[in-house]
């Protein structure tokens, strides 16, 4: 199976497993893990943050965030289609009692008057008839646009318009390290513009699990109680953290090959007849697309079972590339497209 249905589906490599099996361990929710303290440290330096908590996945780093940020009744703004407002099971409403109102975007970005545009609308009746607006969350890359990435210059001007407005600001950095490689700009400067930030490690950094939130130590003290609420404190869970730590030393470089590749596939892609790919020079890993006369879902089905993994994302058909896709694996996945478009069995 070529597997390009997400980047999520990495392996840890033997070398990330042999630094796992031998990684130093304690009481993580005692702050006693040596392993998951250093990657502390190391997300600290990389995202220019005062402290960081390890959490198990991005969803709960989110999750904590919004929590941490607002109280219940307050109104958290996001990019309609972030991955915080679709794929997130409703958490946010669920555990922080947020109400979530998405801003329309354009590849994932908004510019900031349809953000003060916004403020203002949830600010139309008295102030003691309207939710507040609290939150900005902004997602870096932007998963459902194709690994968009947002330029330095105009995140910070949104960033800055929402701090200028009271609003506490979150980076949904699932793929922040994308979104570096891409632009050449750092964690830190992108982080810098935010009160929160994470990063992920099980996307194109390949580790099997865990995830960073950093901010500032008064934050990071209140998401503390958040992440033990959710059950998300843990125990020896250096085993994991000495896989991200891998990661950040061995995987960070491989994500320019990753995005060649997305490029690669796109230019095969728009080739055939019958394909139209919506980002046909991708940013990041991400390559969305359809096949004229084919539905998403049933699209997918085929070239499962010709070997290709894919995943459909509302009508259009999803490649994410990654450590463990090479470029005869990116070849057979344009071969195989090409197939299921001619419509041959
Ligand atoms: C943009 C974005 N945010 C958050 C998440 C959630 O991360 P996790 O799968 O680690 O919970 C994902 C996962 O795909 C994502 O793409």
């Amino acid at each position: 199976m070529i597997p390009l249905s997400s980047d999520t589906e990495s392996r840890p490599t033997e070398a990330m497993r042999a630094a796992m099996a031998g990684a130093e361990v304690g009481d993580e929710q005692k702050g006693e893990d040596p392993s998951v303290n250093r990657l502390l440290q190391r997300v600290c330096t990389l995202l220019g943050k005062e402290a960081a908590l390890f959490l198990p996945s991005g969803t709960m780093c989110n999750l904590v965030a919004i929590k941490a940020h607002t109280r219940p009744g307050d109104v958290v703004l996001v990019e309609r289609d972030a991955h915080i407002a679709r794929a997130e099971a409703g958490g946010a409403a669920l555990a922080a009692g947020v109400q979530l109102e998405g801003l329309a975007g354009d590849a994932g970005r908004f510019d900031v008057d349809t953000l003060f545009s916004r403020i203002a609308g949830t600010r139309l009746a008295p102030a003691t008839h309207a939710p507040p607006a609290t939150l900005l969350c902004l997602e870096q890359t932007h998963n459902y646009s194709g690994g968009a990435v947002w330029p330095l210059a105009s995140l910070r001007e949104v960033a800055d318009g929402a701090r200028a407005q009271g609003l506490a600001v979150h980076l949904d950095g699932a793929r922040l390290l994308n979104a570096t490689t891409a632009s050449g700009d750092t964690a830190a400067e992108f982080a810098a513009c935010t009160d929160s930030a994470w990063l992920d490690f099980t996307k194109g950094l390949g580790a099997p699990l865990g995830a960073v939130l950093a901010g500032s130590a008064g934050f990071i003290a209140i998401a503390r109680r958040y992440k033990h609420a959710f059950g998300g404190a843990l125990r020896q869970a250096g085993i994991a953290a000495a896989g991200c730590l891998h990661a950040l030393d061995h995987h960070v470089t491989g994500l320019a090959d990753d995005h060649r590749r997305a490029r690669d596939l796109a230019a095969g892609l728009a080739a055939i007849e019958g394909v139209h790919v919506a980002n046909p020079v991708p940013q990041s890993n991400i390559v969305l697309f359809e096949v004229a006369g084919h539905d998403a879902a049933a699209c997918v089905d085929a070239c499962r079972q010709r070997g290709l993994g894919l995943s459909a994302v509302g009508p259009r058909l999803r490649a994410v590339t990654h450590l463990d896709v090479d470029d005869a694996g990116i070849a057979r996945a344009v071969e195989v497209v090409a197939e299921v478009a001619r419509g041959r069995a």
